[in-house]
């Protein structure tokens, strides 16, 4: 075996090394490797990042920490997601410091993102960062291209961005069938404790942590689209409680469960009516369960509770609607619909 300040040397050279690597340059078992290592980082001339077989051994003091921030301005020529994930895993050293729920959480949203910015945005170029301190994980994604709303409208015919928004959120929408499901931005947003999508005039705000979704205006306008994505560091998330939680049945995978928020079809309007109804369960057939949340919404009309309660519910009848966080008059406007 080399003496340590080899070992150091290569390191250094290396920026980090693991063990195989270590027992492959100098022609030595992995064991008696390791626990030359071990011994390194007892002496504090190496730290140890990782876990199992993640771990990885860097120079203390040269930006090795756990602490970092690496970015990269891409051109959407031939890319694949996974290369990038695997080029910024590789260069980012924080990235080794990552537990594992949160390891799993950050491969699946970032490359859920990037992949939209790669194949739905038209965009030249695509900007990302990934940062990491104490408290925070955090990465954006950040195109120039159509824009995530304007796009949905266009290709869906809707009138607005704030109706693409709507669709959006409930998940399983799409403008490219063949080849996607419409499942990244719902579990994404879900997962994170803070997601934002910045595009044209509209800042979309799903904030776990508060439980509440904002929409907000956005100025200046920013072409294209903005992703935002933050996670506690210290997050005791799991991916799969996440996709559990959007299934009906707990052993079979399959996105069937959705929840949608009644206060995204109420703004600006008093006067919630039967077409605000027809908005809010436009795609629901796609699902099995509806968790319909009234949080926020004050009142509604007659005709809105007829068109869920009734004309739906008799078109589909197995879809189960299950209504969350009615006040008092909302509860009285649904209770009186006449469901036979
Ligand atoms: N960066 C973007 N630029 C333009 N449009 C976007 C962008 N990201 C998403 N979209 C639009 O939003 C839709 C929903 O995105 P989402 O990731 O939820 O589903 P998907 O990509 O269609 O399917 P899946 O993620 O399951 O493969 C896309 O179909 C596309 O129309
Ligand atoms: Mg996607």
């Amino acid at each position: 075996m080399p003496a340590k300040a080899l070992i150091i040397a290569f390191a250094f050279r290396r920026k980090k090394i693991k063990s195989g690597e270590l027992a492959a340059k100098f022609g030595v078992s992995r064991q008696y490797a390791s626990r030359v290592l071990r011994e390194l980082v007892a002496a504090g001339k190496l730290v140890k990042i990782g876990t199992t077989n993640a771990t990885v051994y860097v120079l203390p003091g040269l930006g090795n920490t756990a602490e970092g921030r690496i970015e990269k301005r891409l051109s959407n020529k031939n890319l694949k997601e996974h290369e990038v994930f695997e080029d910024i895993a590789s260069k980012a050293t924080f990235m080794f410091s990552l537990s594992e729920n949160l390891r799993s959480i950050f491969t699946y949203a970032f490359s859920e993102m990037l992949n939209n910015a790669i194949e739905h945005s038209g965009s030249k170029n695509i900007q990302i960062d990934v940062e990491k301190n104490d408290q925070t994980l955090a990465f954006h994604v950040n195109d120039f291209g159509v824009g995530v709303f304007r796009n949905i409208m266009r290709k869906r015919r809707l009138r607005s961005e704030v109706e693409a928004i709507q669709d959006l959120l409930k998940g399983k929408t799409t403008t490219q069938p063949k080849a996607h499901s419409g499942e990244g931005i719902f579990f994404t947003s879900k997962i994170a404790d803070v997601f934002t999508l910045e595009s044209h005039r509209h800042r979309l705000v799903i904030d776990n942590i508060l439980e509440d979704i904002f929409l907000e205006e956005l100025k200046p306008a920013k072409k294209g689209t903005k992703v935002t994505f933050r996670i506690a560091a210290a997050s005791e998330k799991h991916l799969n409680d996440i996709f559990r939680k959007y299934q009906t049945d707990p052993t079979e995978y399959g996105f069937d469960k959705t929840e949608v928020q009644v206060k995204l079809y109420t703004m600006g309007t008093i006067h919630i009516s039967r077409s605000q109804a027809r908005r809010v369960l436009a795609g629901l057939e796609k699902f099995k369960s509806v968790i319909l949340d009234f949080d926020h919404v004050p009142t509604v009309g007659q005709a809105f509770a007829d068109e869920i309660f009734r004309v739906f519910k008799h078109r589909y009848p197995a879809i189960d609607i299950q209504p969350i966080n009615m006040n008092e008059g909302v509860r009285f406007m649904v209770e009186r619909v006449d469901k036979e």
